[in-house]
């Protein structure tokens, strides 16, 4: 049988990145172009500046994404895309690119939801049996999403306010860390205690949302407050409580959600799916759930990349899903 060969892009954020994947689960190339170093100074990303960021880099991308996969366009089977959620410009990008090398080369368009993308990172770690559960955490989005089967996805419960990765850079922020702030929390969150005891928001209430701003405006109270009265706090502590908190959340609703939804695959996806504290959390709390799989998204895929989108860009071609010329960027996008 000839080889599936999917040409992904992914330029939702602030990664431009583009991957050769064969057959939906083999990575021929995954290219990712980091623009970290150009928001830190701004303290997050700029959506003005990662455009043009993308711009700059995508078609080096995919040269080089092509060159070390050694296939040629001729070789491909189709080409995918994220076209959301996401910055709109940055979105933009991306698309274009694709659509423009669809169109060239006579290849298939494949629209692909950037969030199914972080949850078929998974793919590359072992096939994904349904149904399964995703917990989402990223910088831009916390979700339960159930699968009862391929390609189909329901959201049963969502934060309510911040993102679990976006509350790690704010307060990373007050602890004077760069953008993006998760990994080094976690880090420091091992070297301390849990002793600030911060709040766990709707933790006991019935339902499978989350929230995070509370949680990340007693922290950053906690700090102003001790700066007032001239008192140094451990930030190694303060990490490990937030942590300990944010950890919590997470693994309750989860647990929860498994509780009412028999899967036979937990999956932990998106950049903070990196998070060494809600990665052995979850380990622990699976031992309770015997027919249920715990998989975790490989750290190197945990973070934006297009191999994820490749992965999806496979199931989407064998459902026929596609998308003409008239794609365009969707920011919002939803399931
Ligand atoms: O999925 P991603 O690369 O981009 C979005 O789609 O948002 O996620 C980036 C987020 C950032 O907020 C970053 O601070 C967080 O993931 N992150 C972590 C860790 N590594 C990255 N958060 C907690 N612990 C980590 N180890
Ligand atoms: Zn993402």
């Amino acid at each position: 049988m000839a080889r599936n060969l999917i040409l992904a892009f992914e330029t939702s954020c602030d990664e431009t990145s583009v991957a050769v994947i064969e057959d939906g689960n083999q990575i021929l190339s995954n290219v990712v172009a980091t623009q970290i170093k150009s928001h830190q100074r701004f303290g997050g990303v700029v959506p003005e500046v990662a455009s043009r960021h993308h711009i700059e880099q995508i078609t080096i991308c995919v040269k080089e994404a092509l060159a070390e996969a050694q296939v040629t366009y001729s070789d491909l089977t189709a080409v995918a895309v994220t076209y959301g959620p996401g910055l709109v410009g940055a979105l933009l990008i991306g698309v274009t690119a694709a659509k423009t090398i669809a169109w060239a080369h006579n290849l298939p368009l494949i629209p692909v939801n950037h969030i199914a993308g972080h949850i078929y990172a998974a793919r590359f770690v072992q096939p994904v049996e349904f149904p399964a559960m995703a917990l989402v955490v990223s910088g831009g989005h916390t979700e339960l999403v159930y699968m009862p089967a391929e390609n189909q996805f329901e959201i049963i419960g969502e934060t309510r306010d911040d993102a679990a990765g976006e509350a790690y850079d704010k307060i990373g922020r007050v602890l004077g860390i760069n953008y993006p702030a998760g990994k080094t929390v976690d880090e420091w969150a091992h070297e301390g205690q849990d002793t600030f005891n911060f709040p766990r928001a709707m933790d006991k209430e019935d339902n499978f949302d989350f929230s995070f701003s509370g949680l990340k405006s007693a922290f950053i109270n906690t700090v102003h407050h001790a700066d007032q009265i001239g008192e140094t706090l451990n930030s190694q502590d303060l990490a490990a409580s937030f942590q300990a908190a944010v950890v919590d959340v997470l693994a309750d609703k989860t647990v929860k959600a498994l509780q009412q939804y028999p899967v036979k695959e937990l999956i932990l996806a998106g950049g903070v799916a990196a998070n060494r504290g809600i990665r052995s959390r979850l380990q622990q709390e699976l031992k309770a759930f015997s027919t249920t799989e715990l998989v975790l998204a490989p750290l190197a895929l945990c973070g934006d990349n297009a191999a994820m989108i490749g992965a999806v860009g496979e199931v989407l071609y064998r459902h026929n899903v596609f998308a003409d010329a008239s794609l365009n960027a969707n920011p919002g996008l939803e399931f």
